[in-house]
């Protein structure tokens, strides 16, 4: 279904059936680029490999946990040529890390060179791989969207009731091209009109990020394009800029995603002052074992959500954690247990055997929402205070909560504070936030070609 943002029609979200196959994938590449860009698909049941002949005899990118066929390249390249163990993660790691060792004897066009510091920008790549969606988005220089796509791997994790990283990243490998391909194409550019690819390289997990890198690394050897490095978690917040025309600097900042529930002061769209977060699981997180409890699907969010529309929201007394303390910092699991201990009773207990009454599931999701929202206004509100501040921004999966979003906007009537909430569709995981690789760009940001990934969260950045 096409949505608008900023004027511009976008749409085309893929889904698991709309993905193409790998044959077509290299077709597809091959058409998109003068270069020699190559994905070898190696033989029956093996993943891509993506190959640029053009600055390497070798291989560039080692884009496959798996090494399927004796590639004589691969050895002349010195990566290992036998197959790893297909679920052996921490081996695709090691071996991404060596190519990435590789990879720092190639340079790319420098800014100067390239010339990328003058007034106007090109349009750029953005490339989103940190979690469960894969998506890529064509940004121009004033933020508006091009051409953007997100292929969702809900359906993939749904059964085993959340993310299951070697089942992301193994999606990502697949979906990865022709995402960027179709972002391109709605964008109705090629290769040559663009400025710089940006990827997201923290943080997250490991291989779903790996695939995002290794894949904006390779295009911009092949089509020659500085590279930019995306902070995902700076991005859900950026998301709140991009919907706004006057600046939102500074203000404090609250990311409220499935992994992340934390607060900024910001002066800048990239100077960010950590002021606390969760030291157990995320809001979303919660959202979503919640959702897994009362059998409601994956993710569970929005599914919570809608029920709890429906149910009394003082009908239990669901602990507010942290809430009186002066520190930042948030804690959501003994909710969590709270709710289980509601819906169960103490003990082990087969959530999916559970029979509960409607009218008991639709009070549970009501008192749990309100007891997250409770606590994230309330903090925020005093973060405010704090730092004498009178902007909010919020970003992140759980910002696209009715009930979150009414709740925030009754306190900021109440303490006179401006609210800046992104966009519903620019809450969960899309590539669009990364336009604030532009930000990057017009201080002269740009990632050298060593990038390597990191997964964790780095406090205070
Ligand atoms: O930002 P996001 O797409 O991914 C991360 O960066 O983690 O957030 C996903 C999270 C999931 O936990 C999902 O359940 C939650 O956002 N979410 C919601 C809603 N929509 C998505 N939680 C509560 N209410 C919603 N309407
Ligand atoms: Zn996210």
């Amino acid at each position: 279904m096409a949505n608008t943002f900023s004027g511009v029609e976008f749409g085309a979200n893929l889904t698991n059936k709309d993905v193409p196959s790998t044959d077509s994938l290299a077709t597809k590449l091959l058409d998109s680029t003068s270069l020699s860009v190559r994905i070898a698909t190696v033989s029956a049941g093996a993943l891509p490999f993506l190959m640029c002949h053009q600055y390497h005899p070798g291989v560039l990118a080692y884009f496959e946990p798996r090494n399927v066929a004796t590639w004589p390249q691969l050895s002349k390249a010195g990566l290992p040529h036998d197959p790893p163990e297909i679920y052996d993660l921490d081996r695709f790691l090691c071996q991404s890390r060596r190519l990435a060792r590789l990879f720092t004897q190639i340079s790319l066009p420098s800014p100067s060179r390239g010339g990328f510091l003058t007034d106007s920008i090109l349009p750029i790549l953005t490339i989103e791989s940190t979690c469960d969606e894969t998506a890529a988005a064509v940004i121009s220089d004033d933020g508006a969207v091009m051409g953007q796509c997100i292929a969702t791997q809900e359906a993939l994790h749904e059964r085993f009731r959340g993310v299951v990283p070697e089942v992301a990243a193994r999606a990502h490998l697949e979906r990865i091209l022709p995402v960027i391909d179709t972002a391109i194409r709605q964008a109705e550019v090629s290769p040559d009109d663009l400025d710089a690819i940006a990827v997201a390289d923290r943080p997250g997990l490991a291989g779903s990020l790996l695939v995002g890198v290794v894949a904006a690394k390779t295009l911009a050897i092949a089509w020659q394009k500085p590279l930019v490095t995306v902070n995902h978690l700076h991005a859900h917040l950026y998301a709140c800029q991009l919907s706004c025309e006057s600046s939102v600097y500074p203000c404090v900042g609250l990311i409220v995603s499935g992994g992340h529930t934390s607060l900024y002061y910001c002066t800048s769209p990239l100077d960010l002052e950590y002021l606390g977060g969760t030291i157990d699981d995320a809001a979303g997180e919660a959202f979503d074992k919640v959702g897994a409890m009362l059998s409601l699907g994956f993710p569970g969010g929005p599914a919570v959500s809608k029920l709890a529309a429906e149910g009394k929201r003082d009908a239990y007394a669901f602990p507010r954690s942290m809430v009186h303390e002066k520190h930042f910092d948030f804690s959501f699991s003994g909710l969590k247990t709270a709710v289980r201990y509601a819906i169960t009773g103490p003990g082990q207990q087969d959530f999916a055997s559970l029979k509960i009454d409607p009218t008991i599931k639709a009070d549970v999701c009501a008192s749990f929402e309100t007891a997250v929202v409770d606590v994230l206004v309330r903090k925020s509100r005093r973060a405010l205070k704090m730092r004498h501040c009178k902007q909010l921004i919020i970003g992140g999966g759980v910002a696209a909560n009715g009930y979150l979003r009414d709740q925030f906007h009754n306190a900021a009537e109440k303490d006179g504070f401006a609210l800046t909430i992104a966009p519903p569709e620019l809450c969960t995981d899309n590539a669009v936030m990364g336009a604030i690789a532009l930000e990057k760009m017009r201080r002269g940001d740009f990632a050298s070609f060593d990038l390597d990934i990191t997964p964790g969260l780095q406090r205070g950045f």
